[in-house]
C-alpha cells in the first residue's frame, strides 16, 4: 500500500478505515458468573497463549456496513447473532472490529461471541476520534485520548477481548512515516491506562499497512525503547499472496526470515488477495510450522461484501448468503492444523533496536511526545463517557503534548492483573525496505476510503 501518497495527503485520518471498517464484539465479563466467559489470552515470548497452550488467531475482519455506513455490529444482538453462526461454520476463533460505539452496551454480543468460543480484536478509533496523519501533533490530544480510553473501559471487562489496535494504517507511505512517533505514543498511553486502571493486561499493538520500503523499520520501531514504549504485539495487513502462489513465490518465506528473532507476537491483521480466485492457500502456510515460529495467525479481510470484492458472505437484511470464498476459507481452515506443542515460538527474544532515520524512515529521534496532562489524569479517575460514533471530533480539539516524554514515564503506576510475561532478549531486525507491495485493488479501496474520510472530516483534510 505504498502508493497512496495522494491518499495520505488527503485522508489524514486514514488510520481508522483505511481498509476494513468498523464493528466490534462483546465477550462475557470477567466478573460474570455465567458459563459465557472464555479464558483470557496472554502473550509470552513471540506468541499468544491460552493458559499453557499456544493460541493462533484464526479470524476474519468484521465490519458489516463497510466503511461508508458506520455501524457497531457488537451493539446490536440481531446483527451479531445473525453472523456468529457463520463465524462458527467458518471455524474461526477471532473477529476484528474496526470501530465501535463506546457509549453502547456490548454485553449481549460479547457474551454471544464468548459462547461461540470467539475473541475480539478491537480498533479503538473512529473517523472523528483518531490521529490525523497530516496533522499529528494537533490530533494527539487529550480529547482524542479520552475517547480511546473510554473504549478501553467499555471492553476491558470482557474476558474475550483479546487485544486492542492503537491504530490502523496511519503510516501508509514514505512521506507519512514521521507519524509513527504518535502511533507509538498512543500505544504507550493505552498500555499505561490499562495498567493504571488495574485492568487485565490486554495486549495493545498497531495494525500496519504493508509498506515495503519501511516494513522492517515500522516493526522494529514499535518494539524498541523502554518497556513502557514497546508494544505487546505487532500486526500488519498483507495482500502479497495471491493464489495460485506459494510460500516462496509470494515472498512470505522472506518475511518469515526477516522477522525471525522479533521478540513479540506478529499476526496478519488483514489478508486475502483477490487478484485471482481465492482458494486461501496462504491459510495453509500461515498455520504450518514453516511460519508458526514467527507468526501467530491472521484475520481474513473480510466477512461481508461491502462493494470492494473482498466479502465472504453477502448480507441482505437478516439473510446471509455464503459465497465460494466462504467455502474455500472454511476448507482451508479445516485443513490447516497448527503444529502440536509450542509451534516453535521464540521464548525470549530481545527487543528491537530503534531504526535509524533514512530516506524511507523519517523518524529523527527515539523520544516520544509526553502524554497531555489532562489525558494522564484519566488514569486516576477513569475516562468517563465516550463520544460514540458522533461527537464534535477530536482532530483539533484539545490539549496537545507540551514536551518530550522521559523514557520510562509511560510505565503504569499500578500493576494490572493478568500480566503476561515480557520478552527478554535477542536481536532485532531493523533492515530496511523490501519490494513487496499491496495489490492494486487495495489502492482502489483506499481511494474510496478517502471519500469517506473526507465526508467525515469535511475540509479539515484538505
Ligand atoms: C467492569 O467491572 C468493574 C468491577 O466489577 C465494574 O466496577 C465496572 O463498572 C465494569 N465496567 C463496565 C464498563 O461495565
Ligand atoms: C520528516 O518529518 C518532519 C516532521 O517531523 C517533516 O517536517 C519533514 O517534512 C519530513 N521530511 C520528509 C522528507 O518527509
Ligand atoms: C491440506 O494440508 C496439507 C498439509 O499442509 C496440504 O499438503 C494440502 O495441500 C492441503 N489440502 C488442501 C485441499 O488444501
Ligand atoms: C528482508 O530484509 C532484507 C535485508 O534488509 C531486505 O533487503 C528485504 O527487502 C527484506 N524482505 C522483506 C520481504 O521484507
Amino acid at each position: 500500500m505504498k502508493s497512496f501518497s495522494v491518499v495520505a495527503a488527503l485522508a489524514a485520518v486514514g488510520s481508522v478505515l483505511a481498509t476494513p471498517t468498523p464493528s466490534d464484539e462483546l465477550v462475557a465479563r470477567a466478573s460474570t458468573t455465567g458459563s459465557s466467559t472464555l479464558p483470557t489470552i496472554t502473550t509470552k515470548g513471540n506468541a499468544f497463549w491460552n493458559g499453557n497452550s499456544r493460541f493462533y488467531i484464526r479470524g476474519v475482519d468484521y465490519q458489516p456496513g463497510g466503511s461508508s455506513n458506520l455501524v457497531d455490529p457488537l451493539a446490536d444482538s440481531s446483527i451479531c447473532t445473525r453472523d456468529i453462526k457463520y463465524f462458527s461454520q467458518l471455524g474461526i476463533n477471532t473477529v476484528r472490529v474496526y470501530t465501535v460505539d463506546n457509549t453502547a452496551n456490548h454485553d449481549a454480543c460479547m457474551t454471544a461471541l464468548a459462547e461461540a468460543g470467539m475473541y475480539l480484536v478491537l480498533d479503538v478509533n473512529t473517523p472523528l476520534y483518531s490521529l490525523n496523519r497530516a496533522s499529528t501533533h494537533a490530533s494527539y490530544n487529550a480529547v482524542y485520548l479520552q475517547n480511546v480510553f473510554a473504549t478501553i473501559d467499555a471492553f476491558a471487562n470482557y474476558t474475550n477481548t483479546l487485544a486492542f489496535f492503537s491504530g490502523n494504517e496511519v503510516i501508509n507511505d514514505d512521506a507519512t512515516t514521521a507519524a509513527a512517533v504518535y502511533v507509538k505514543a498512543v500505544t504507550r498511553d493505552m498500555r499505561q491506562y490499562i495498567g493504571n486502571r488495574g485492568y487485565r493486561q490486554i495486549p495493545v499493538g498497531y495494525s500496519a499497512a504493508d509498506v515495503s520500503s519501511s516494513r522492517m523499520e515500522m516493526a522494529a520501531y514499535m518494539n524498541c525503547g523502554t518497556t513502557d514504549e514497546r508494544s505487546d504485539f505487532f500486526a500488519f495487513n498483507d495482500y502479497s499472496w495471491c493464489d495460485p502462489s506459494s510460500f516462496t513465490t509470494s515472498g512470505w518465506d522472506q518475511k518469515v526470515k526477516n522477522f525471525t528473532g522479533y521478540s513479540i507476537p506478529i499476526f496478519l491483521s488483514e489478508y486475502g488477495c483477490i487478484t485471482n480466485t481465492r482458494t486461501f492457500q496462504e491459510t495453509g502456510a500461515l498455520y504450518n510450522s514453516e511460519m508458526t515460529g514467527v507468526y501467530s495467525g491472521g484475520l481474513v479481510y473480510e466477512y461481508s461484501s461491502e462493494g470492494n470484492g473482498y466479502g465472504l458472505v453477502t448480507i441482505s437484511g437478516n439473510t446471509v448468503t455464503t459465497g465460494s470464498d466462504f467455502t474455500a476459507l472454511q476448507s482451508a481452515l479445516a485443513n490447516a492444523t497448527a503444529p502440536s506443542g509450542d509451534g516453535g515460538y521464540l521464548a525470549s527474544g530481545s527487543p528491537s533496536t530503534c531504526p535509524p532515520q533514512s530516506s524511507t524512515w523519517n523518524v529523527t529521534s527515539d523520544a516520544l511526545p509526553a502524554i497531555p496532562s489532562a489525558a494522564l489524569a484519566y488514569s486516576k479517575s477513569g475516562a468517563g463517557k465516550g463520544q460514540g460514533l458522533t461527537g464534535a471530533g477530536s482532530q483539533n480539539a484539545g490539549e496537545t503534548s507540551t514536551g518530550t516524554a522521559t523514557a520510562g514515564s509511560g510505565a503504569a503506576t499500578q500493576t494490572a492483573s493478568g500480566t503476561s510475561s515480557s520478552s527478554t532478549s535477542s536481536s532485532t531486525s531493523k533492515s530496511a525496505a523490501n519490494s513487496l507491495q499491496g495489490p492494486a485493488d487495495k489502492k482502489a479501496i483506499l481511494v474510496g476510503f478517502v471519500v469517506v474520510a473526507s465526508t467525515f472530516l469535511g475540509t479539515a483534510l484538505l
